[in-house]
């Protein structure tokens, strides 16, 4: 079966903490609100040039060995899940294979918000059920800080930059044990908007988003994990808020151990949030990507959207 078999990430140089981001934007918030309301410490912001494809492609390469060619002539596809990239073409996915030298790969960008790298992973999933050889590139990347609104203080604390990458190796049809169940609901899609009415900055009804999870996108998980009977090694959600990982702990009375989060240090990285906390914990040596663990990945954000997945890793 197709297995992922590395996984890469990339976080920008510049970090801010709170306090900075308050001095920064200044913004009438304290340490104590933004901690004691969402877990967030720190983030960290791109540079004014440093785009979202810049964001992937060194992701991509954090997974790649620089001196083996093999992997990247034998790359089919490449997957990128954004919401901020302000390019509309070439493709992030098609920068991605341009700076890699991938000789012929199948590349597409997808944008379902926070939900982006459940939703890529689907994709991949999907494509992958005719290719029983070479390797699947799905990246998360996103430079959230160029769509943040300075004068919104319930928003712009939020997010971070930053990108994280897996890649799938295809030997046999379909990802190894996956099972998955995708979601969404329009009518509370103005409830998360970048348009051209909120001057492409990001706009969001936080306790309406906050609603929607208690109510739906957690029930949701809990069914999906009890109804496919799912003994997991971990639960790697979405870091949109750490009430919500402290919620779905106490719901499913899971270790926190199980239920790993990093919204401390990089805040909300929206469709990067997934992948880079997979690689933090790969880093940690508590993924080993050997075939034997199973983890379930919850993502949730506009759309409104939302989608679980357990595979084996
Ligand atoms: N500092 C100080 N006070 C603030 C700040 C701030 N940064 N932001 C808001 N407040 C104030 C509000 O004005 C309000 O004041 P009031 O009572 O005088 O009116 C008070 O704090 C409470 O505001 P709430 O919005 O009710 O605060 P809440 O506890 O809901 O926390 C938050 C806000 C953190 C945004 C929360 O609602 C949340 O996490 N929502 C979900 C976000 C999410 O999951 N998004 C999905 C993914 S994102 C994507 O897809 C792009």
């Amino acid at each position: 079966m197709s297995r992922i078999i590395k996984m890469g990430s990339y976080l920008p140089q510049n970090k801010l903490s709170n306090l900075d981001l308050i001095e920064e934007f200044q913004i009438d918030s304290s340490d104590e609100w933004i901690q004691q309301r969402t877990g967030i410490a720190q983030r960290y912001f791109a540079d004014q040039d440093e785009e979202v494809s810049h964001l992937a492609i060194k992701a991509a390469k954090d997974l790649l060995d620089p001196t083996d060619q093999s992997i990247t002539r034998e790359i089919k596809t490449i997957i990128v899940a954004s919401m901020s990239s302000k390019q509309p073409t070439p493709s992030v996915a098609n920068q991605v294979s341009l700076a890699l030298n991938c000789e012929d790969a199948f590349c597409l960008d997808i944008n379902t918000a926070c939900s982006g790298f459940v939703s890529a992973l689907e994709l991949a999933e999907h494509l992958s059920s005719n290719q029983t050889t070479g390797y699947t590139l799905v990246i998360g990347a996103e430079k959230m800080s160029q769509i943040l609104d300075a004068n919104d203080r319930s928003t712009n604390i939020l997010f971070g930059d930053g990108a994280g990458a897996f890649l799938i190796e295809h030997d046999g049809i379909g990802l190894l044990e996956y099972q998955s169940a995708m979601h969404s609901d329009g009518d509370l899609s103005l409830s998360i908007e970048v348009s051209q009415a909120t001057n492409f900055l990001m706009q969001m009804k936080g306790r309406e988003v906050f609603n929607f999870v208690s109510r739906k996108v957690i029930p949701s998980l809990i069914d999906f994990i009890q109804k496919n009977a799912i003994e997991m090694d971990y639960l790697i959600c979405h870091q949109a808020n750490q009430r919500f990982i402290d919620l779905i702990a106490k719901k499913l009375s899971l270790d926190e151990l199980k239920l790993p989060s990093n919204i401390k240090e990089v805040a909300n990285l929206s469709a990067a949030s997934i992948p880079v906390l997979c690689h933090q914990l790969v880093k940690n040596k508590q993924l080993k990507l050997d075939g034997t663990q199973t983890i379930v990945l919850c993502g949730f954000g506009a759309g409104l959207s939302w989608g679980n997945i357990t595979l084996k890793i």
